[in-house]
């Protein structure tokens, strides 16, 4: 359990959509710095790319999302994963081919101060939806599946499965037309007791920053493929 709750809850603010933030050549730019990264984890069955936003690919691009982040966010610190030799990224990239489930974004170090997490589309098409929900741990992914839930032999940087987040929020039915709508990827009753507090429509040049502590996952509208930067950010 986490000893820096009543500080994490003192930062917490509602969801926050920031648009026209980037222009179109700087979108071009982040792209080629996707392209220009080595690939970090390549998983077949989920179907995902993820590469880290290492430093020194490009200085402007860094200069540029760090000073627009801390305009929105006021003073942070990093809280990605960790490069071989220790030092921190800007954020984690991630071409998805379908859509991830319900999860929290906790981090791997229960002392951090959690703070705020940012999204930059970089492809038109998808959703993104915040329930009201908080959890306080770390990195989980919440689930019903037996088979999930055995997962414990975990590697850096993996969340940890659980289904405690069903005996945390009572037990009112999900909202049918928005699982039809948007989450058709979770099973119903992963989602008793949740209600929803945003959906981000992903629009190029646009910027969704939200607490760490809320459950969140892409909606089930995907068209191919898309990429998004995440950053996790402590105080
Ligand atoms: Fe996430």
């Amino acid at each position: 359990m986490r000893k820096e709750i009543e500080k994490i809850k003192e930062t917490e603010s509602p969801p926050k959509i920031i648009k026209n933030l980037y222009s179109a050549e700087e979108i071009k730019e982040f792209l080629k710095l996707y392209n220009d990264l080595p690939t970090t984890v390549h998983n077949k069955k989920q179907n995902v790319i993820k590469k880290r936003w290492l430093e020194g690919y490009n200085k402007k691009l860094e200069k540029l999302f760090c000073d627009r982040l801390k305009k929105e966010i006021g003073d942070f610190k990093m809280d990605n994963l960790l490069d071989e030799s220790g030092k921190d990224c800007f954020g984690l990239i991630q071409e998805s081919y379908a859509p991830i489930g319900l999860h929290v974004d906790g981090g791997f170090e229960l002392k951090n101060q959690i703070y705020k997490q940012s999204l930059i589309p970089l492809t038109p098409i998808g959703s993104t939806i915040i329930f009201k929900n908080r959890f306080y741990e770390g990195s989980t992914n919440f689930t019903k599946d037996p088979e999930e839930l055995k997962k414990k032999d975990l590697k850096y940087g993996q969340n940890k499965r659980s289904s405690q987040h069903l005996d945390m929020y009572g037990d009112k039915p999900f909202d049918k037309e928005i699982h039809e709508k948007y989450l058709k990827h979770e099973n119903i009753d992963n989602l008793k007791g949740l209600e929803v507090e945003l959906i981000y429509e992903w629009e190029i040049g646009s910027m969704l920053i939200f607490d760490r502590t809320h459950l969140h996952c892409s909606s089930s509208v995907i068209e191919g493929k898309k990429i998004g930067i995440a950053t996790f950010t402590k105080k």
